[in-house]
């Protein structure tokens, strides 16, 4: 699939798909509490994106099963939201979602903390998320791919956690899914050229141990292989001509 440039009614429609789901992802948040269960999750939070006149784009996406990927402490993304998943104090939840109005995709992801966690627990979803905001100082037209994975990358090794390799954010727009790939670790100076006009989602993943990474016998569920706990952070941003614009913020 090619990189593609959006136009700006399709940007419009991109960044009110992408208001939407910063909604979804402040309302789910706010109702996360010991004893609910991931499936809760899943219901409150597709009830709310359809409320809004949006689709949820996971659902039947290859074959997914729900609406968003739920995934606790030592799962690192694509949990499948269960009702025998039930949430306890000091557990971290990534909750993944996307939203798709009239054709066109948003994709964000955020890791909540439930009830009191660990200092641990919150420095390493602290550290997720500044990672994507240290990789997207470096994005605007011109520059390079690597040149955000890379500062991305360093961030994360520099507060000695590992960022997961096996899977990676991309181009998105009238699909969920578009080129490029966008890893969260590379070289500077390498890699796809951005240009204004093309959207992609940022989205690292970060292990606080080891960035190896193994998938349950669901076939979905990514686990870290030595059982340490994972965070995802992740926005859909459009590239400008001198920055860029992160439209699910
Ligand atoms: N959340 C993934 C992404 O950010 C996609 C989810 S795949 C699905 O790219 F099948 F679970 F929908
Ligand atoms: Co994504």
């Amino acid at each position: 699939m090619p990189v593609t440039i959006k136009s700006a009614r399709e940007i419009e429609l991109m960044k009110e798909a992408g208001r939407i789901l910063e909604i979804v992802h402040d309302e789910l948040g706010k109702a996360l509490h010991p004893g609910m269960t991931t499936l809760d999750i899943d219901r409150l939070g597709e009830e709310i994106i359809r409320s809004y006149g949006c689709e949820p784009s996971f659902l039947n996406y290859n074959g997914y099963p729900a609406s968003i990927c739920v995934s606790v402490n030592d799962e690192v993304v694509h949990g499948i939201p269960s009702k025998r998943a039930i949430l306890k104090e000091g557990d971290i939840i990534s909750i993944d979602m996307g939203a798709i109005l009239d054709g066109w995709h948003s994709d964000a992801a955020r890791t909540f903390g439930v009830g009191k966690i660990s200092d641990e627990a919150q420095n390493l979803i602290d550290v997720t998320r500044q990672s994507f905001f240290e990789g997207i100082k470096y994005v605007k037209h011109g520059a390079k791919l690597g040149d955000v994975s890379s500062a991305i990358q360093q961030y994360v090794e520099s507060h000695g956690y590992s960022v997961v390799r096996d899977l990676v954010g991309h181009g998105i727009g009238r699909n969920l899914h578009e080129d490029p790939s966008v890893p969260n670790f590379g070289k500077a100076g390498h890699g796809v050229k951005l240009a204004a006009g093309m959207t992609i989602a940022i989205e690292p993943m970060v292990n606080a141990g080891d960035y190896h990474v193994a998938v349950l016998d669901d076939d979905w569920t990514v686990v870290t292989d030595d059982g340490s706990l994972s965070a995802h952070y992740e926005n859909t941003v459009l590239i400008t001509k001198d920055g860029c614009e992160i439209l699910t913020l």
